[in-house]
């Protein structure tokens, strides 16, 4: 049995008050159980309050980004040591807005996934095809070239701290979802992938998240699909009623 996670990614949005505002609404809205996991992504500069406000409650805190690099002149960027001195030792890798307006390749995101490696960090990994590529039918391949360019020379205890997040990038923020058969085919591919990379058992324990337009209304079904673990939530993990019904939704 994999537990499911829910993870909301705030993106850039919430200021410091608004985040509060909306823990402290998570807090009173959410009752999280052992059968599913609740992550929050806030901006940097909330992260701090975030961790002490949710010190005695089980919601993580992970980070959006990081840098590859320990420490170093890198101007505007945060490294792995500066998230876990804060407490966070959870991050988002490889999300597509970062590939495409910030320029991340796979090779960049090889780095970084070596570093949260290194530092025992959890990788929420995403991958996720472009539109064009889901109707040319290549898909499947761009998707397989995302996971193997960035994951596939990380040894096999590494993914113990990996979470994979399927995302395509034509259901994020569109209102689109993918079908819930969408959905558990590219899972059940990069199950697949993974399976024969690293072997059956190291498959099936690793959690794979679908992200784009999971709302309230779509969640049970999406989540119900059996290589769905979860999700991770941009919009709606922005209002503390929507995104309590998406963890609800996610419980066993
Ligand atoms: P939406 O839920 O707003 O489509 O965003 C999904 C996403 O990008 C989460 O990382």
């Amino acid at each position: 049995m994999r537990t499911k996670i829910v993870a909301g990614n705030w993106k850039m949005n919430k200021t410091l008050p608004e985040a509060v505002a909306l823990i402290e609404a998570l807090k009173n809205n959410i009752q999280p159980d052992k059968t599913v996991e609740v992550i929050i992504a806030p901006a940097y500069v909330n992260l701090p309050k975030a961790v002490e406000l949710l010190q005695d409650f089980p919601i993580a805190v992970s980070a959006q980004n990081m840098h590859f690099a320990d420490h170093g002149a890198y101007t505007g960027e945060i490294s792995a040591d500066m998230l876990k001195a804060i407490g966070v030792d959870t991050v988002i890798l490889g999300h597509s807005e970062r590939r495409a307006y910030f320029n991340e390749t796979d090779d960049v995101l090889q780095k970084k996934a070596q570093k949260a490696y290194e530092k025992n960090m959890t990788n929420i990994f995403c991958v996720g095809e472009q539109l064009e590529d889901r109707t040319k039918g290549r898909h499947f391949e761009v998707v397989k070239n995302q996971l193997s360019k960035a994951l596939f020379d990380l040894p096999l205890q590494a993914y113990k701290k990996i979470v994979i997040a399927y995302e395509p990038v034509w259901a994020i923020g569109t209102g689109q979802t993918a079908s819930p058969e969408q959905a558990q085919e590219m899972h059940r591919f990069i199950r697949e992938t993974l399976a024969q990379k690293y072997g059956r058992d190291l498959a099936n324990h690793v959690r794979i998240l679908y992200g784009g337009s999971v709302k309230p209304a779509n969640a049970s079904e999406i989540f119900s699909q059996p290589d769905v673990d979860g999700g991770l939530i941009g919009g709606a993990s922005l209002n503390a009623e929507d995104f309590n019904a998406i963890v609800t939704a996610a419980k066993s």
